[in-house]
C-alpha cells in the first residue's frame, strides 16, 4: 500500500504482471486503509513514511502525521486482523546526539530532529504492542539507504542520488558542512536482505527488539564526492574537471554514523554482500540512463 506522496508509481513498472505482486493505494493517516490492507495478511513490513531530517523541522505536523499517527493505524490494524509478524523500518536517526561509535542498539542519545522522534516513538509503540498483545515486532534502524530509483530532485532528496544527478549535469555537487561528517551508506540489496531475514527466519529473540541494518563501515562526504567523480569518469570524462561546493551546515544532522551490526548478524542471521563501492558500480548505470 502506498499513497505516492513522495514516489513515482512509475517505480512499480517493472513488477506489473508479477503474480504476487497485488498493489493498493492508500493512506496510512486512515484507518479504513489500514484495515483494508490487512485482508489477507500474514506478514507487514511497513515502510511507509514521510522520510527526510529538513522535511521533518521544515514541516513537524506532517512527519508526525505520516511517520508516528500513521505507523499506529498500520500497527493496530495489523493487531486487530492478527498478523503474526510485523516488520517495520526504523532509522539510525534515532542515535540523535550520542556520539559513540560505532552505534549499538542499547545506547542511543537524545533526538536532533521531529524525524527521529517519530522513528522513535515507532519502536517504542511496536516494544509496547509486543510487550501488551505478544505481537511479533521486529525494527530495522536502517543507516543511509541508497539504491537504483532513488530520486535525485527535490530539496529532500538524499546524498547519493543529489550528487550523482549533479556530477551528470556537470554542476558542482553541493556538501551541507565542511563534508567530514561520515555515514554508513548502505546499499539497497543489503536492506532487502535484512527485511527477508526479518520476515522468513527470524525467531522469539527477535521479537520487540530492533537491528541496526548497514553495511558497517563509514566514509566522509568527500570521501563519498571522491568516489562518485571517480566511478563517473569513465562513463563521462569531463566529470573529472567537476568540483563540491559546501553550503552551510543542516541543523538536525547525525554528525558521524556507523553500525555495530553485531546482533543482527547474530540473532537475525544478516549478512550484508555488498559494499558502497560495488552498491555505486550497481546503481550509477541506472541513473546514467534516466540521468544522464
Ligand atoms: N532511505 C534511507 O536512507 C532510510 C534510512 C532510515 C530509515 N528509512 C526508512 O525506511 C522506510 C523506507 O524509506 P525509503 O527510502 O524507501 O523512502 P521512500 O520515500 O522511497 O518510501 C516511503 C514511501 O512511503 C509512501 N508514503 C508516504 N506517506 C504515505 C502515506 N500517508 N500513506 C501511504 N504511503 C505513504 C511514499 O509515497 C513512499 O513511496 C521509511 O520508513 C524511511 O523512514 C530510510
Amino acid at each position: 500500500m502506498d499513497n505516492f506522496a513522495t514516489s513515482k508509481r512509475t517505480n512499480l513498472d517493472h513488477l506489473i504482471g508479477v503474480e504476487a505482486f497485488d498493489p493498493m493505494e492508500g493512506d496510512i493517516r486512515e484507518t479504513a486503509d489500514c484495515e483494508r490492507a490487512m485482508k489477507g495478511v500474514n506478514v507487514v513490513v511497513h515502510l511507509a513514511a514521510l522520510g527526510s531530517v529538513p522535511r521533518s523541522i521544515a514541516d513537524p505536523i506532517s512527519s508526525h502525521a505520516v511517520n508516528l499517527g500513521g505507523f499506529l493505524n498500520v500497527l493496530q490494524a495489523a493487531r486487530t486482523a492478527g498478523v503474526q509478524r510485523f516488520v517495520f523500518a526504523s532509522s539510525s536517526s534515532v542515535y540523535g546526539d550520542s556520539t559513540e561509535l560505532p552505534k549499538r542498539e542499547e545506547n542511543i542519545g537524545k533526538p536532533l530532529s521531529p524525524y527521529a522522534i517519530t522513528k522513535y516513538g515507532n519502536e517504542v509503540y511496536a516494544r509496547l504492542f509486543h510487550r501488551l498483545h505478544g505481537m511479533r515486532t521486529i525494527g530495522l534502524r536502517f543507516f543511509n539507504v541508497f539504491g537504483e530509483r532513488q530520486d535525485p530532485e527535490g530539496p529532500y532528496a538524499a546524498a547519493i542520488p543529489r550528487f550523482i544527478k549533479a556530477f551528470l549535469a556537470h554542476s558542482s555537487p553541493q556538501i551541507y558542512g565542511d563534508g567530514l561528517q561520515s555515514r554508513d551508506f548502505t546499499y539497497v540489496a543489503n536492506a532487502v536482505e535484512a527485511v527477508q531475514k526479518a520476515v522468513v527466519c527470524a525467531d522469539e529473540r527477535a521479537f520487540g527488539q530492533v537491528f541496526n541494518v548497514a553495511y558497517g563501515s563509514r566514509v566522509t562526504l568527500l570521501e563519498l564526492v571522491d568516489a562518485l567523480r571517480n566511478a563517473l569518469v569513465s562513463i563521462d570524462p569531463a566529470v573529472a574537471g567537476v568540483k563540491a561546493e559546501h553550503a552551510p551546515e543542516r541543523g538536525g544532522d547525525i554528525r558521524d554514523s556507523l553500525a555495530d551490526i553485531t546482533k543482527a548478524r547474530d540473532v537475525l542471521g544478516f549478512g550484508p554482500k555488498v559494499d558502497l563501492q560495488q552498491g555505486l558500480d550497481r546503481a550509477i548505470p541506472w541513473y546514467v540512463a534516466n540521468w544522464g
